[in-house]
């Protein structure tokens, strides 16, 4: 929690570089001495989080696998791809005819993922798109004021994994409306939230708390936004609702402890059917 907060406190610029020379030992190390691993990143590159980044994206493709209608020909859209975690994964599983779109605010993921991914994999398309994260990427541009520069009615899937946990709840709105119009009818969208319904909950985790409360949802740091937000279920259930979704099924995470870690994810995952 304490190298957390210390790290929220950096200038955006400066938590690239910091990563990459915290990591530079081990990416030299690694390089010299390790086989080479096709289609993973070096750590210092990795900005999106910890853990084994191909674990994880293997992970997430059981979860499209299981919660949504996913096949190998799908038409995917990637909302906030990072740098390519869940797109790797899907290298091995999306054939010919299966297209990958992905958008992100990190020109440095974009890129890694053009030169890996679409040289090898030429239905795979990263576009970068220039809006304000406070945590990610410093822009005039608001993330409300874009729409989605897809066609209406074109995908099978959309998926945001630890995406909406980052952004700020009047751009979570906007996403899902955009979200919503270039779905195809009966598709479905998995996106991952910290949901909670009391205000208990989100103060049960002692290293993963909310204190800064708001109408409808609550921050894990006041100063940066897109750190972390716990939005309430209910609020959320209902907003989506209103957009036309229909709430297929939420499987809560275990980030608060109210739910056990063998089970489930640390995410909460929503699964929406337009
Ligand atoms: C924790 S990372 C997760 C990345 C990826 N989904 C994964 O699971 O590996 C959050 C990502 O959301 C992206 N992001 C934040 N705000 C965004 C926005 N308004 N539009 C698109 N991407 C955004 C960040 O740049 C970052 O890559």
């Amino acid at each position: 929690m304490r190298l957390r907060k210390i790290y929220y406190k950096l200038p955006i610029k400066l938590r690239y570089v910091v990563r990459r020379l915290y990591y530079l030992p081990i990416d030299i190390w690694t390089g010299i001495f390790s086989a080479k691993q096709e289609l993973i990143p070096p750590k210092g590159k990795i900005f999106i989080g910890s853990g084994d980044f191909y674990k994880q994206g293997q992970n997430h493709l059981e979860y499209l696998k299981k919660y949504t209608n996913i096949t190998p020909s799908s038409k995917v859209l990637d909302v906030g791809f990072g740098i390519g975690r869940t797109a790797v994964a899907l290298t091995s599983f999306l054939d010919k005819n299966g297209v990958y779109y992905g958008f992100d605010v990190v020109a440095s993921g974009v890129d890694w993922c053009k030169k890996n991914i679409t040289k090898k994999f030429s239905n795979f398309t990263f576009d970068l798109v220039d809006v304000n994260n406070d945590l990610y990427h410093s822009s005039q541009n608001s993330a409300e004021s874009i729409r989605f520069d897809y066609k209406n009615n074109f995908f099978d899937v959309v998926f945001l994994f630890s995406v909406f946990t980052h952004m700020e709840l009047t751009e979570i709105e906007h996403y899902l409306k955009e979200i919503y119009n270039v779905m195809k009818p009966n598709s479905y969208c998995l996106a991952t939230f910290f949901l909670y319904d009391s205000d208990s909950e989100v103060m049960n985790n002692k290293d993963f708390q909310f204190p800064f409360k708001y109408t409808n949802y609550r921050l894990m740091d006041a100063k940066v936004k897109g750190a972390n937000i716990a939005i309430k279920q209910e609020y959320l259930l209902d907003v989506i609702g209103q957009i036309g979704f229909e709430n297929k099924k939420l499987i809560k995470g275990y980030w608060s402890m109210t739910h056990s870690k063998d089970e489930n994810d640390f995410q909460d995952i929503l699964i929406l059917r337009k």
